[in-house]
């Protein structure tokens, strides 16, 4: 797994500014007003601090951004790092903070000299977020970025509360290179021995093989693999760190890759379908974090783990599977596969788990990403007071969410002549409908939460915490939501 960068916290030292070799960052408020270290800063290179607080680009410079002064006189530093941040951020600043800083810092090693200023450990879980880099597949990757020392008061309780932190830096993480590993790397195979390794932190993982989700009837996931030369899986992880309360439920959609099927989809893109896998890899970091940080509350994480490849013994445009629910479905196109999957993995989740709530997440329908473009994700809901407790958990978290609505007309437009339903309603409100087949999986008093993360899993521009390529989308406000719902 890609290693978060080494965070040190100690007593703040003055005398150790001169000496300090790559990169110092000092934090001034908006007001201008200089801490010691700033002061000492300022003593050392000769005014150079004061200068740049004369600056139009400090005035310009908006809070939670940095300039960097280069080789300071009277420093061994190579720059001076200077943020801009108010004695008392909230979380969501320092973590932008904390991001602003990984981007001056580079590769170099950074000293941070952070004062009395609130919210530190969030300043470091936003600097360890957004220097995230994949280089697996690089014969010459760069040099590993250099790590932080932050000089604050009370350093012991800091560290403390950034150790929490970094149970969800590290579930992170592994979302993200699970989401960037390329389909011929991460297998089905591969990612389920990816998270049986996850035993050894206490979490118990169980691996349904073909002939098992034959027995239990899972037609409708298997139609999907039938094509492939990767089995189907279905991995089911449970975190037992309740009491015998029922468990919250996380369903993941883990298409490997998606070609669309003998619904064959355009060359031009397809490669972006090696992350069509992003609800599978949110809930295996979910489930790392929570482990992790040994969380007082039962969750099972399930996901379906398939290939979806055009071939002779392919599923074809007209077939009709069964589903393990007993349900019949005319599968009108191959390409709407991840609802086929989800529906049997969410049956199968509620008929052995009877869970409290049920969450799904997948890179369901590209409408989504044409309706909420990569700032949100879509979230539906059978339950109100669910779906609010995310949006708030997200909110929280600084993840994009938006409720979507649904209805019985959507419903209708699953209809099938000769099945059950189709898997597909048209080409209006793609993603609603969606939303309405899996619905039809779901039994009348579970509350669920399905998550149409097409937009968000994986992005080709940077965001606020994470460079191009996946996000983590998701694992920072699951975990808040177990937090604030499911643990006493
Ligand atoms: N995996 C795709 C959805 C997707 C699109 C994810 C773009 C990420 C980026 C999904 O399996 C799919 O192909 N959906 C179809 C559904 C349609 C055939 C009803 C779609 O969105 O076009
Ligand atoms: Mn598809
Ligand atoms: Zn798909």
């Amino acid at each position: 797994m890609t290693a978060p960068i080494a965070i040190d916290f100690v007593e703040t030292d003055l005398d150790a500014l001169a000496g300090a070799t790559g990169k110092v960052a000092i934090l001034i408020t908006p007001e201008g007003k200089l801490d010691p270290a700033g002061r000492r800063v300022n003593r050392l290179s000769k005014g150079a601090v004061a200068r740049m607080l004369e600056s139009q680009a400090w005035e310009k410079l908006k809070e939670g951004s940095t300039i960097s002064l280069g080789y300071p006189a009277g420093m061994a530093a190579e720059a001076v790092i200077v943020l801009k941040l108010r004695r008392r951020p909230v979380a969501e600043q320092a973590r932008k903070a904390g991001a602003a800083l990984a981007g001056a810092k580079g590769a170099a090693a950074l000293t941070i000299m952070a004062g009395s200023t609130a919210a530190i450990a969030d300043l470091s879980l936003g600097l360890v977020l957004k220097s995230y880099r994949f280089t697996d597949h690089k014969s010459k990757p760069d040099d590993a970025p250099g790590g932080a020392v932050i000089h604050c008061t009370k350093p012991e309780a800091v560290a403390a509360e950034a150790t929490a932190m970094m149970a969800v830096a590290e579930g992170v993480f592994f979302t993200r290179d699970l989401v960037n590993e390329p389909a011929n790397v991460l297998t089905t195979d591969d990612f389920a021995a990816r998270l049986a390794a996850m035993q050894d932190l206490g979490l118990d993982v169980e691996i349904l093989e073909e002939d098992q989700l034959g027995e239990l009837g899972m037609g409708a996931l298997l139609g999907v693999g039938q094509g492939s030369d990767s089995p189907s899986k279905v991995v089911v992880m449970q975190w037992r760190g309740g009491g015998d309360e029922a468990p919250l439920a996380l369903i993941g959609k883990g298409v490997v890759f998606d070609t669309g099927g003998v619904s064959l989809k355009p060359a031009a893109g397809m490669e972006d379908m090696t992350m069509d896998m992003g609800g599978a890899g949110v809930v295996a970091g979910v489930m790392r974090t929570l482990a992790l940080r040994r969380a007082r509350a039962n969750v099972v994480g399930l996901i379906g783990l398939v290939e979806n490849m055009p071939d002779g013994r392919a599923q074809r445009p007209g077939d009709v599977v069964k589903s393990m629910k007993g349900e019949t479905i005319e599968v009108i196109n191959t390409d709407a596969e991840g609802r086929l999957v989800l529906a049997d993995v969410m049956w199968y989740a509620q008929d052995r788990f009877a869970p409290a709530a049920m969450v799904d997440l997948a890179t369901l329908t590209g409408a989504i990403i044409i309706g909420l473009g990569h700032e949100n994700a879509g979230v539906f809901s059978n339950n109100d007071d669910l779906a609010d407790q995310f949006l708030k958990a997200a909110a929280t978290e600084g993840e994009g969410a938006w409720r979507m609505p649904m209805g019985q007309a959507y419903d209708d437009m699953l209809k099938s002549r000769i099945a059950d339903m189709k898997n597909v309603g048209g080409r209006a409100a793609g993603s609603i409908t969606a939303a309405q087949f899996l619905g039809r999986f779901v039994k009348d008093d579970t509350p669920w939460i399905h998550l149409d993360i097409a937009g968000v899993a994986s992005v080709k521009s940077e965001t606020a915490l994470a460079p191009k390529g996946a996000t983590g989308w998701g694992v920072m406000a699951l975990d808040r939501l177990v937090r604030d719902r499911f643990e006493g």
